[in-house]
């Protein structure tokens, strides 16, 4: 049977490279029955509402979630990304945001485990004195031990079935309640995978390592304000912000799973077929993981590291290369 499938295009850029993404599952011979979900800045702007509870609700019932971006100049920042993808990642428990990163040239093969439901993201916040020379704005952090164990777990888990390397990032140093819990569990959960070996970076320090020696990472586990900062980074080191893909896990399966590109809604070349689909498409990639169509999903990944080859201007390929957004959805599926 079609695995059922909620389409969010969204903003910008979004509804492009998702296009390209169901072009190449289909190409790949996965049938999906997909429902497009009209949510985004359009929207908003049109009717006031972001993401309607029952709309939520409808999501509940599908195998998985395929999201392209969401955010638009046009609206105020964070009413569609908290109202939207926050109120998704949150409302269905998806606390693992896995985000790969591959490079073979310098080495890369890292998976990044950002914890997806708390810290910053989650934190109360506030002002005193609005608008006055004496304003104060507050941000306040959530770090539950259950919310922290239960993403740690999963990177010890992944790195044994990986390399067995596992590094805590965060900020010991500077945060010494959250980050003081955050070491503190994963010392303990540690105990439970003696063949996984472990290190700790302060999230300053990653960053040199990622741009000087991101070789040395196997699996990395942190908290979500550093891990969205890193996957950026980290795709601006592995072949481009174009190419980092992401899933939004509830590794429970209590409910479904979301599948986006790392990154935003690119307003800035939106509609001139400038965006490279392959972030999208790799994304659906771990979609298909999680659909038990892996064997699909490993030809998606093959065929896009050899378009990824044919776009590097650095790269050796020779012959035409594709270079709007559709032709290198094309190239894709005509490699499957
Ligand atoms: P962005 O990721 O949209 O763009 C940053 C830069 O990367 C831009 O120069 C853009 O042109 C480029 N870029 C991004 N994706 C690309 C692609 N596939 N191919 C080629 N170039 C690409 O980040 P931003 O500009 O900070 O944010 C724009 C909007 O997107 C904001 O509203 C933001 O909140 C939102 N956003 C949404 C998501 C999401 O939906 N998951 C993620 C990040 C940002
Ligand atoms: C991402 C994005 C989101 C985040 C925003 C749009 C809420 O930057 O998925 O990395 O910060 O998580
Ligand atoms: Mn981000």
């Amino acid at each position: 049977m079609a695995h059922q499938v909620a389409v969010i295009g969204g903003d910008g850029i979004g509804p492009e490279v998702v296009a390209e993404a169901l072009k190449v599952v289909a190409a790949a011979g996965v049938e999906l029955a997909t429902t497009d979900f009209e949510l985004g800045g359009a929207r908003y702007l049109r009717d006031g509402t972001v993401l309607p509870d029952e709309v939520l609700d409808e999501l509940r019932a599908f195998d998985a979630i395929l999201l392209g971006a969401v955010g638009t100049p046009e609206v105020p920042p964070g009413v569609i990304e908290r109202g939207l993808l926050l109120k998704m990642r949150f409302a269905l428990d998806q606390y693992v945001n896995q985000r790969p990163f591959t490079e073979p040239a310098k080495g890369i093969d890292m998976v990044v485990i950002r914890e997806n439901t708390e810290g910053t993201y989650a934190g109360e916040g506030g002002f005193l004195r609005h608008g006055t020379p004496h304003e104060v704005a507050t941000q306040g952090s959530v770090n539950t031990r259950m919310g922290v164990e239960r993403c740690v777990r999963y990177a010890f888990d992944l790195a044994q079935q990986r390399r067995g390397h596992l590094t805590l990032v965060h900020k010991t140093n500077v945060l010494t309640y959250a980050g003081d819990l955050w070491q503190r569990t994963f010392d303990e959960v540690a105990a439970e995978f003696p063949d996984v070996e472990t290190a700790y970076n302060h999230v300053d320090a990653a960053c040199i390592y990622f741009v000087q020696d991101p070789g040395r990472y196997d699996v990395i586990v942190t908290d979500n304000l550093f891990g969205d900062i890193l996957t950026d980074l980290g795709g601006a080191v592995s072949g481009g912000i174009g190419l980092a893909s992401s899933g939004n896990l509830n590794p429970d399966r209590t409910s479904p799973s979301m599948f986006e590109p790392v990154h935003g809604s690119a307003p800035d070349i939106a509609g001139q077929k400038k965006a490279n689909p392959l972030a999208a498409i790799l994304s659906a990639a771990l979609m298909l993981d999680l659909l038990d169509e892996g064997a699909a999903a490993d030809r998606i990944r093959t065929a896009c590291a050899a378009v990824a080859a044919q776009l590097d201007p650095s790269g050796a390929s020779d012959g035409p290369r594709p270079t709007t957004t559709p032709e290198i959805g094309d190239a894709v599926a005509d490699l499957l």
